[in-house]
């Protein structure tokens, strides 16, 4: 079994060759092909997978490659988690949207809008390749904005294409865990769009418990989504919101804080990861010892101005790795073997909600098998959380139109219908600024 990572050179493959190196069954990935438009990176991740690998007798080869033809011809799977425009791309996205006075984050609102706008293009290309020189393999697509991004490659890829996140099955485990439930016993009611989904119900063997831990206020206190919401707001909305949708029930302070940070999120993260990748170029320095000591401080710092605005505390140690890896290597076994597994996962919506049409792409519980990925049928949406479904999902296909045509009206809509931009002045002076700082969007005449 062979799996190309697009994105190879990226800080987080070390996580899924870890999860690769746990896999020991039959019809486990034994190749990994590595691919990124960075040789540097590549190399410097290379080093590190070396050393996980060190004393592991099975251990999938690696090997890599800067061009993108070679690594995907021979695929059975291609991860594709690339970051167009880097993470100076990231912090740009950023900037640019609280200078506005909207928020500035990767994937929501403003932010996201101007990744989606640069990714759309490269990851529509990267779905013709495939289609062309790898027809038979699937595609895990974890590039963000995900669900944006891989209804972009369904179109040309159909159901071959499967967008993951961590957020959801993260939110399902603490819930499970707060309620004294075993994680992997629970059926997890969630459905929205990526970064836009809520936890409706948790049912274990048949009974929904979500009622007991709405009741109850020491629970609720007691876990990170509890705490940074709050119990009121918990009980009126009856679920539990996916963290994401912080940036939308409490947009001011999270807005505020942004602004009030020392810097965003992508500036620390891109001098971070400046220094890591520059330290590995140390032959005398164990490139494993590195990247562990970055991701430890990577993920203790994840969301932390909006758990501090909400006086929520710090994420508990044992639920800091995201899972991303858990995500991907379930699918791909559900896929490879036949064995069938319920994953929340990013496909298109077919009949689930009926709101939208049949190829918007949800993020749903989903039925996986050797045929891919099948939603399961759900309980519509109540009508505020229809409401912001059907408003997000128009400002991506405003996304979709405006990279296929290059139309800047198109773009400006985009920023202009979303929720968290409040005006159509500031929407063309974000597509001004956006357009300034970007190379990727001098398509938008
Ligand atoms: C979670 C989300 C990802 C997102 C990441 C950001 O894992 O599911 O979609 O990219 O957080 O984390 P970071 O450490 O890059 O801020
Ligand atoms: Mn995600």
């Amino acid at each position: 079994m062979r799996l190309t990572i697009l994105g190879g050179g990226g800080f987080r493959v070390p996580l899924v060759y870890g999860a690769l190196l746990g896999d020991h069954a039959e019809g486990r990935v034994t190749r990994l092909v590595l691919h990124d438009v960075d040789a540097a990176r590549l190399r410097a991740i290379a080093r590190v997978l070396a050393e996980q690998a060190a004393g592991v007798p099975d251990a999938p080869e690696v090997t890599w490659t800067t061009d993108l033809d070679e690594a995907l011809r021979g695929a059975d799977f291609v991860f594709s988690a690339i970051r167009v425009g880097g993470l100076e791309g990231r912090a740009d996205d950023e900037r640019v949207a609280l200078a506005e006075g909207v928020l500035g984050q990767e994937t929501v609102g403003a932010g996201g809008i101007a990744y989606g706008l640069r990714t759309v293009p490269v990851a529509v290309d990267i779905a013709r390749r495939v289609a062309r020189l790898a027809p038979d393999a699937w595609v895990i697509n974890f590039t963000n904005p995900a669900g944006l991004v891989t209804e972009a490659m369904a179109h040309h890829l159909g159901d071959r294409v499967i967008g993951i996140c961590d957020s959801p099955v993260g939110l399902g485990r603490r819930i499970a865990r707060v309620l004294g439930a075993d994680p992997g016993e629970a059926w997890i009611d969630y459905v929205g769009l990526n970064h836009l989904g809520w936890v409706r119900g948790l049912r274990i063997a048949g009974r929904d418990e979500l009622p007991r831990l709405l009741a109850d206020p020491a629970l609720l206190g007691s876990f990170e989504e509890g705490r940074l919401f709050g119990a009121d707001w918990l009980r009126s909305l009856g679920a539990v919101p996916n963290e994401y949708l912080h940036y939308y029930y409490f947009n001011r302070e999270a807005v505020d804080a942004y602004r009030r940070a020392e810097r965003t999120r992508g500036a620390f993260l891109h001098d971070q990861q400046a220094r890591f990748y520059a330290g590995t170029r140390d032959p005398e320095v164990s490139a494993l010892t590195l990247w562990d000591r970055t991701r430890a401080e990577r993920e203790a710092t994840y969301m932390a101005e909006n758990r501090e605005a909400a006086g929520a505390g710090e994420r508990e140690a044992d639920d800091l790795s995201g899972g991303y890896e858990k995500v991907a290597l379930a699918l791909m076994r559900a896929i490879a073997r036949d064995e069938r597994a319920t994953l929340i996962l990013n496909v298109r919506n077919r009949g689930t909600l009926s709101p939208l049409d049949a190829e918007a792409v949800i993020e749903v519980p989903c039925l996986v098998d050797a045929n891919g990925a099948h939603p399961v049928s759900v309980d519509p949406l109540p009508a505020h959380a229809t409401g912001l479904v059907c408003a997000v999902k128009a400002v991506e296909r405003e996304v979709l139109a405006a990279a296929r045509s290059g139309s800047r009206a198109r773009a400006v809509a985009a920023f202009a219908l979303h929720p968290l931009v409040d005006s159509v002045t500031v929407a063309r002076r974000l597509v001004d600024g956006y357009t300034a700082v970007h190379p990727g969007l001098g398509y938008l005449g």
